[in-house]
């Protein structure tokens, strides 16, 4: 089973080279699965019983089904679309001793070593104009195409006792050997089968190249670029396809822009899942204070790759809880909340692990360290809902190529199976009921 799912995992990477791309799959399988398109410039014409998803921006994406009865509330899960990578300027040609570079500039927080010395490409979306009509359109140079090469050891003797990169001075990718001026757009222009001059804009970022991998002894480690956090979104796509019907709506979100801090139209800390919860409620009721009551039977979980254990770093996690690839669902906590999981949520989540029969572990920073940040609690601020933050375990995060276990994709696919189906409400004060 696990083997089978870490090959749908590397397709499902190797087709994701950037967030739009990501999109664009995620809605091929859910269209696959015979889910209606919706857009948000049209009045949606729901039904019970149906099957819907939206996207914005092409690189946000929420999918729901509507249960026969009325619901108890929305189960929600989120996860996030895009990565740290370098974005491709305007105007990116640069000329340096007879070569063509291209100017770059930083998507995220990236670990910028690995970039260097190995084959990249470039991906992303066009924007076309002909006729008086903008064609939004992907675009991937599906080649090894640029590279950043390194300076020699002989040139910097402390290269080894760590570097400072430049990202404007150090990191350019070289592309040609002194091309004609205007040939990166042809070559994007081409990839897409049209002409340089219909492209008017472009969102184009470096990939790495090379199809992932499972390795090690017994095939326990899989790597690969993207896993933070199209890994979760992997998983929470599976799950809730695979979930049976419920009393409650299930609700997938994949969110753009998490790793530059999700205040966009179609980040997280975005409108986009509220409008789209409201304009489900609406179906069922206009009144406000049905969508409140809808709110307060509802949970989200927020699924973003957590850090596992490095075995040659071990002092940097906490000493009491240290999560490993292969060991499960890793729940996440911080005293001061970045992460939202609590008494009451991480309870939920860890009742679905059980009925799900998956193992799960527990994600703290060690005290003296800095948390990172992710996509709960700035969902929180438009959707006040229960909410945990979960993630799994994976190491060299940020990476262009980074590494998690081969058996913990599998547990969150079997655990969001559970969660999709189930419904939770608050029967009493203190008490709630997950069934
Ligand atoms: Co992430």
């Amino acid at each position: 089973m696990s083997e089978q799912v870490n090959e749908q995992l590397l397709d499902f990477l190797a087709a994701s080279p950037t967030c739009f791309h990501a999109v664009a799959e995620v809605r091929r399988q859910l269209l696959a699965a015979a889910y209606e398109e919706l857009r948000e410039g049209n009045r949606w014409q729901l039904q019970a019983g149906g099957k819907y998803f939206i996207t914005r921006n092409g690189s946000s994406v929420i999918a729901f089904r509507l249960p026969e009865e009325k619901p108890s509330g929305f189960m929600i899960a989120a996860s996030h679309s895009d990565s740290p990578a370098f974005k491709v300027k305007e105007n990116a040609e640069t000329v340096k001793e007879n070569y063509t570079l291209l100017n770059v500039e930083k998507y995220g927080g990236m670990l910028c070593a690995p970039w260097f010395d190995r084959p990249l490409s470039v991906a992303g979306r066009i924007v076309t104009e002909a006729d008086g009509r903008l064609t939004s359109r992907l675009v991937n140079v599906d080649r090894d195409l640029v590279m950043i090469p390194n300076l020699a050891i002989h040139m910097n003797r402390s290269a080894n006792e760590g570097l400072a990169y430049n990202v404007q001075d150090d990191m350019k990718p070289v592309f040609a050997q002194q091309a004609e001026p205007g040939r990166f757009m042809q070559v994007i222009a081409e990839s897409a089968g049209i002409r340089a001059d219909e492209i008017i804009a472009h969102d184009l970022y470096l990939y790495a190249r090379g199809r992932g991998t499972v390795w090690g002894a017994d095939g326990e480690f899989l790597s690969a670029g993207h896993l933070d956090d199209l890994q979760c979104g992997f998983a929470n796509l599976h799950g809730f396809l695979a979930a049976a019907p419920g009393r409650s709506v299930p609700v997938l979100a994949i969110f753009d822009n998490e790793e530059v801090g999700s205040l966009t139209k179609q980040g997280a800390d975005s409108t986009f899942l509220e409008d789209t919860l409201r304009r489900i409620h609406s179906y069922y009721s206009t009144s406000e204070e049905d969508y409140h009551v809808m709110i307060a039977g509802s949970f989200m979980v927020s699924a973003d790759n957590a850090h596992a254990v490095h075995p040659n770093y071990a002092g940097k996690a906490d000493p009491t809880n240290r999560p490993a690839l292969n060991k499960g669902i890793v729940i996440k906590y911080h005293g001061n909340q970045k992460y939202t999981s609590d008494a009451v949520s991480a309870a939920v989540f860890k009742t679905v692990c059980r009925k799900a029969g998956v193992p799960f572990q527990i994600f703290t920073n060690r005290s003296d360290m800095l948390s990172g940040s992710t996509l709960g609690n700035l969902s929180n601020a438009h959707v006040s809902l229960n909410s945990v933050d979960i993630g799994l375990p994976q190491w060299a995060m940020h990476s262009p190529y980074e590494t998690a276990g081969t058996k913990d994709t599998e547990y969150l696919i079997q655990a969001m199976k559970v969660y999709f189906s189930l419904s939770l409400l608050e029967t009493e004060t203190g008490v709630w009921t997950l069934g």
